[in-house]
């Protein structure tokens, strides 16, 4: 018997809890919020939903952190999202309170839980949140790469016209316009994309996702959250099912890429005690000069953090 708690009922957070009574692999789903009973609603509307779609994960909602005691894993979506014309960055001075303050309060009724962090910006907040924690490294970390690449998967399908399903990418580095999709460790159906597109193209499909999440912004005057919340879901359900599904995510480097003190996306492999390991491309000179400025970029905005507190 399970229990995930998800922090934060707006759109990532509803979604990811929803995406999870879905898959139905777990007893209990927790939403919790600060705005009075908005997750109760959000629960509450989820749960009536499975006599329909046939789950039994039971969904409640709670302002509460005593309710959350005991959960295996927590998901915090809690802060605010970016508006048209903001980077990820500027979100920096709310959500690193917020995500502080939640992990604090979580750990005050759950005793070793894998903590997956989805609030912006999503490198500095999980270091945050590893701090407040004290967890093992392998037991807080962010969701970021499954989006990202599979906005990158999503572009190439589009492109080369065939299914999503067999699309296969690696990305690197931060959630930013500096992240590092990575052409070479990319397939169709295990062919190099690279032989079945022009280079001009995947170069635009590469730019056009390390900017996916600001053209949803600009669409919809806020960021983007059914695939947010579906891959935050699918980490879950790869711990839950002690997969070792290997993702990119975001983690705490000790000096794998040549890099420490930073939490950046590196392929990683997950299960039942979170990040089993912290996989090591060989990457080319360019690669790594794309990873080291986008870690460049990273270390900028946790010293924004540390000049906060
Ligand atoms: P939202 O505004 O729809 O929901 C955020 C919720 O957090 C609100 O309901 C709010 O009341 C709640 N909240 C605020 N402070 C809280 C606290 N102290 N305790 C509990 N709940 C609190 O925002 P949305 O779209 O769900 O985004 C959430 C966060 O996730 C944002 O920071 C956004 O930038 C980030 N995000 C990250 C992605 C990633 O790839 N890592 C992808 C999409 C969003
Ligand atoms: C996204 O990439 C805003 O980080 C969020 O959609």
């Amino acid at each position: 018997m399970s229990k995930v708690t998800v922090v934060g009922a707006g759109n990532v957070g509803a979604t990811c809890a929803n995406v999870l009574a879905h898959a139905d692999l777990v007893r209990d789903v927790v939403l919790v919020d600060i705005k009075g009973d908005f997750a109760k609603g959000k629960a509450l509307d989820s749960w009536q939903q499975a006599p329909i779609d046939y789950y039994s994960t039971r969904l409640t909602g709670t302002d509460n952190y005593e309710d959350t005691a005991g959960s295996d894993i927590v998901v915090i979506t809690a802060g605010i999202p970016r508006k048209p014309g903001m980077s990820r960055d500027d979100l920096i001075a709310t959500n690193a309170k917020i995500v502080s303050s939640v992990t604090t309060s979580i750990m005050k009724h759950s005793e070793n839980p894998i903590i997956i962090v989805v609030s912006n910006p999503l490198d500095v907040m999980t270091y945050a949140a590893h701090k407040a924690s004290g967890l093992d490294k392998s037991r807080v970390f962010g969701m970021a790469g499954i989006l990202d690449t599979a906005r990158y998967r999503a572009f190439l399908a589009t492109e080369l016209n065939v299914s999503p399903k067999d699309i296969q990418a690696m990305l690197l580095g931060g959630h930013g316009d500096t992240m590092v999709p990575l052409p070479r460790y990319t397939t169709v159906a295990g062919i190099p994309v690279t032989e079945m597109i022009d280079a001009d193209k995947l170069n635009a499909i590469v730019e056009r996702t390390k900017k996916g999440g600001g053209e949803l912004v600009g669409l919809m005057g806020t960021s983007a959250w059914y695939a947010p919340g579906a891959a935050a879901a699918q980490m879950v359900g790869a711990i839950l099912r002690d997969e070792n599904r290997i993702f990119p995510c975001c983690s705490l480097l000790t000096g794998e890429y040549g890099l420490k003190d930073i939490f950046l996306g590196v392929p990683v492999k997950l299960g039942a005690n979170g990040i089993e390991e912290v996989l090591e491309l060989k990457l080319n000179e360019a690669e790594m000069a794309l990873m080291n400025s986008s870690a460049d970029h990273v270390k900028k905005v946790i010293e924004v953090y540390h000049s906060l507190s």
